[in-house]
């Protein structure tokens, strides 16, 4: 299935992606200098860089990504590591195509750019990552995988990182084979 992949940091979602043999067509990014962005110029894989700054809105940048994750011919979008919110034209235009990867056990610490912090600050003692379909609702699509992660005691925001994003690697490519058993039931994408 063609992936479309959405990053704005490290980009190591996306590597392991590419690694395990998915087919990414096309990756867009808001932040050109990041890791994620490196990784698609490094391998050849179609960039499309989408800074804010040169658009007059979040709906025209969308607009812009919309047009050449089409023009790709993206089947599932694949946010990894994204850090802007999708407007609505986007999330129409791939109705229940989105996933998003999430570094909590959602609804747990959802909604914000520091998952990892707030679970270690409220002191629990398990976190761990989920991967959710994209809806106009930050962070509150239908989960399609989950991975728990126990806290330690001693655990850093970097360690605790480190597990999260292992488990990260596992569930992504799960939830895409999921998406992709249930896409292949459905209609092709207009
Ligand atoms: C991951 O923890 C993901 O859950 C969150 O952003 C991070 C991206 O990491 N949305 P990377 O860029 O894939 O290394």
């Amino acid at each position: 299935m063609r992936l479309g992949v959405a990053v704005s940091g490290n980009g190591s979602n996306l590597r392991n992606l590419v690694e395990r043999g998915f087919e990414v067509v096309a990756v867009a990014t808001n932040r050109p200098s990041c890791g994620g962005a490196a990784f698609a110029r490094e391998r050849g894989i179609p960039l499309a860089e989408l800074p804010q700054k040169d658009f007059a809105s979040a709906r025209e940048r969308d607009l812009a990504m919309r047009d050449f994750f089409k023009g790709h011919g993206v089947e599932l979008v694949v946010d990894a590591g994204y850090d802007r919110i999708h407007t609505e034209a986007f999330v129409e235009a791939f109705r229940d195509r989105i996933v998003n990867i999430h570094p909590s056990l959602l609804p747990a610490f959802g909604g914000g750019m520091d998952a990892i912090e707030q679970a270690l600050g409220a002191g629990v003692d398990r976190t761990g990552a989920t991967v959710h379909v994209v809806t106009a609702d930050l962070d509150a699509g239908p989960i399609l995988v989950q991975e728990a992660v126990d806290v330690l005691e001693g655990d850093t925001p970097e360690t605790l990182r480190q597990r999260v994003h292992e488990a990260e690697y596992r569930i992504l490519p799960q939830a895409i084979r999921l998406m992709e058993a249930r896409l292949a039931k459905s209609p092709a994408v207009g």
